[in-house]
């Protein structure tokens, strides 16, 4: 009963923030890059932590070809590209906000083998212009196929089968929270009286998150193209909300493929 009274009062919160959001993702995403990223405005999915990357180590040292380039795609502020340097030659974070890649590039002055750039995963010719600049290359994705409609996803796995040619391998990791949208919301700390700051700003400029496990990767990944090497559960952690310095624990879903 308390449940569905704080429900009660959470929904329309939420619909009115998210009725600020920009219908177009290009220009939602430069807005959110362009508010977040200090100390008082916190990235909701950057806890700031690298226990979410056990799971990721393992594959990488099972699957991935370390001697290749990396390209970190939607690579957002760079905590992820910065955790590749470490391991390949190369790694390129590309994002479609220019913001976003400004924000990552600052934060990695210094870092060696980490490199930005601007570039819409999505757009035509991506793929193959990523080939040509690095010669085949393994590709990370962290939570961008969950903010994609199902023929998106499919685009940008086409974009990734040129990117990777026959070597490269593809990793990613997605949240992948099966309840409604606002149950979401209140595993993330939302309450009917308070939404902390970070879920807040996410709300208020982005679409609306979705959900991406082993069924919604069959769809975007044809098996006429693809091979799932390995899938498994995993946990991606968001900045803390419900409790002061403990990450918020989201069920994730990782896997690595490789082209056909
Ligand atoms: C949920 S954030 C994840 C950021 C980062 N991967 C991480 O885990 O910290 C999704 C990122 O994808 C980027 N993005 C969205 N659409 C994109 C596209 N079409 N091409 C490249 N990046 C995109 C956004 O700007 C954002 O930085």
């Amino acid at each position: 009963m308390r449940r569905l009274a704080n429900r009660i009062r959470l929904l329309p919160k939420v619909m009115r923030l998210a009725s600020h959001a920009p219908r177009n993702p290009g220009e939602a995403w430069e807005r959110y890059w362009n508010t977040v990223g200090t100390e008082d405005a916190e990235i909701l999915w950057d806890s700031g932590r690298h226990d979410e990357g056990r799971p990721y180590e393992e594959l990488v040292l099972r699957h991935l070809d370390t001697r290749l380039p990396v390209v970190d795609v939607g690579c957002g502020n760079g905590t992820w590209t910065r955790w590749l340097a470490e391991r390949f030659p190369l790694a390129l974070g590309v994002d479609l906000s220019a913001s976003a890649v400004h924000q990552a590039a600052r934060e990695s002055a210094g870092v060696p083998n980490a490199e930005f750039d601007a570039v819409d995963a999505l757009g035509p010719g991506a793929g193959a212009a990523l080939r040509e600049r690095l010669g085949e290359a393994n590709v990370f994705i962290r939570g961008l196929f969950h903010i994609l409609k199902p023929e998106a996803q499919h685009r940008l796995a086409a974009t990734l089968h040129d990117v990777v040619g026959t070597r490269g391998r593809v990793l990613l990791t997605e949240t992948n929270f099966r309840g409604s949208g606002l149950a979401y919301i209140e595993h993330l700390g939302a309450t009917g009286d308070h939404i902390p700051g970070p879920l807040r700003a996410a709300i208020e400029t982005l679409p609306p998150p979705r959900h991406f496990g082993a069924s919604e990767l069959r769809r975007a990944f044809p098996d006429s193209e693809w091979r799932l090497l390995e899938e498994r559960d995993v946990v991606i952690e968001a900045v803390p909300m419900a409790e002061p310095g403990v990450p918020v624990r989201i069920p994730g879903y990782c896997a690595v493929l490789a082209p056909r």
